[in-house]
């Protein structure tokens, strides 16, 4: 676990105009050595970030690279009751905070990397340096566990409309139960784990990767995934999103804790990238046609007799034709 520098943040930002800067020049402008700025840029490469370097002209980023910034987001949120950590490199955000949360606060924790990322069903969820954004936020809700049904479909209703707000309105859908989908490719990913304070209270930690910038293939990653440069074309400035996100999620898990999920039924059906398709789910092999979710947030699936059902969990795939 590594907490992030404040020269890093300066340096990648002064060469994310993509031109070459020799290190005397970028070290004055931030007050540090020419060897300390060496290191960074050797840092930065040993994070698998490409960068020129050219003797008497310097260094080169291949791609912009804005990095999360603490200070920037605390401006911006400009209030008491969040707090806010950002690591250069972590675990697991998750993990981090189920150990360390502080159950008085809205407790945000980021990191530029996870070395041991998780996504359901302990998958590994592949987390490469500064390219997506990987938040965990622990969230004290004074209900007992049994009354957040739903609560990951609100996540995901959150996290779409913190897209919209910073102007990326293309079709993105929630696959039920944790998805964000374009295209039929993964977007985005919601872990949840609740931790039962007692029977009138329960810590949840909200984790969420959202592919940002990353464009290259991995071998390790074994689901169809998109990012959101890839689907508008444009670099995203994380910072911006995760603002954006930390004030969706602050107003719907305020309605959520105060309404409940039936508040949010006619947003999720209008989200909904499974309604009325042929799917079928991992559990017990089940297949049939989606009909949205009921008020406790499970699948609602018409079968070939007629019958509904609903399910509380699995993983629901659409039958191609
Ligand atoms: C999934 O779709 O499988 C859920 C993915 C959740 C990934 C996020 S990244 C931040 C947080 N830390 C983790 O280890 N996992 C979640």
């Amino acid at each position: 676990m590594k907490e992030i520098s404040k020269s890093i943040i300066e340096i990648t930002k002064l060469l994310s105009d993509l031109n070459f800067h020799d290190g005397d020049t970028l070290g004055k402008k931030i007050n540090i050595t020419r060897s300390a700025v060496w290191k960074i840029i050797k840092k930065l490469e040993e994070y698998d970030i490409k960068i020129t370097s050219i003797k008497n002209k310097g260094y080169k980023l291949e791609e912009p690279l804005l990095l999360i910034d603490q200070q920037h987001i605390e401006r911006e949120l400009n209030n008491q009751k969040f707090k806010l950590e950002i690591f250069e490199t972590i675990t697991s955000t998750s993990f981090y905070l189920k150990q360390n949360f502080n159950p008085e606060k809205f407790h945000i924790c980021i990191a530029e990397t996870q070395t041991n990322g998780k996504g359901r069903m302990q998958r590994p969820w592949h987390s490469p340096f500064g390219q997506n954004l990987y938040i965990s936020i622990a969230y004290n809700f004074k209900k007992d566990v049994s009354e957040l049904n739903g609560l990951s479909l609100v996540v995901g209703i959150a996290i779409i409309y913190a897209l919209k707000e910073i102007n990326i309105n293309e079709k993105i859908k929630l696959k039920w139960p944790n998805d964000g989908v374009f295209d039929g490719k993964k977007l985005f990913g919601i872990l949840i784990d609740l931790i039962s304070e007692s029977y009138s209270t329960t810590t949840a930690i909200i984790g969420i990767g959202i592919n940002a910038n990353m464009i290259e293939d991995n071998e390790k990653i074994t689901q169809q995934w998109t990012s959101l440069k890839k689907i508008t074309g444009n670099y995203i400035d994380r910072n911006k999103l995760v603002i954006s996100l930390i004030h969706n999620l602050d107003y719907l898990l305020k309605d959520f804790e105060q309404f409940g999920l039936r508040h949010f039924i006619n947003q999720w059906f209008e989200l909904d990238a499974l309604i009325n398709k042929e799917i079928e789910l991992t559990i017990d092999n089940i297949k049939g046609t989606a009909k949205g979710i009921n008020e406790f947030g499970h699948l609602v699936l018409e079968l070939k007799n007629g019958n509904q059902m609903s399910f509380s969990s699995g993983e629901a795939s659409i039958i191609k034709k």
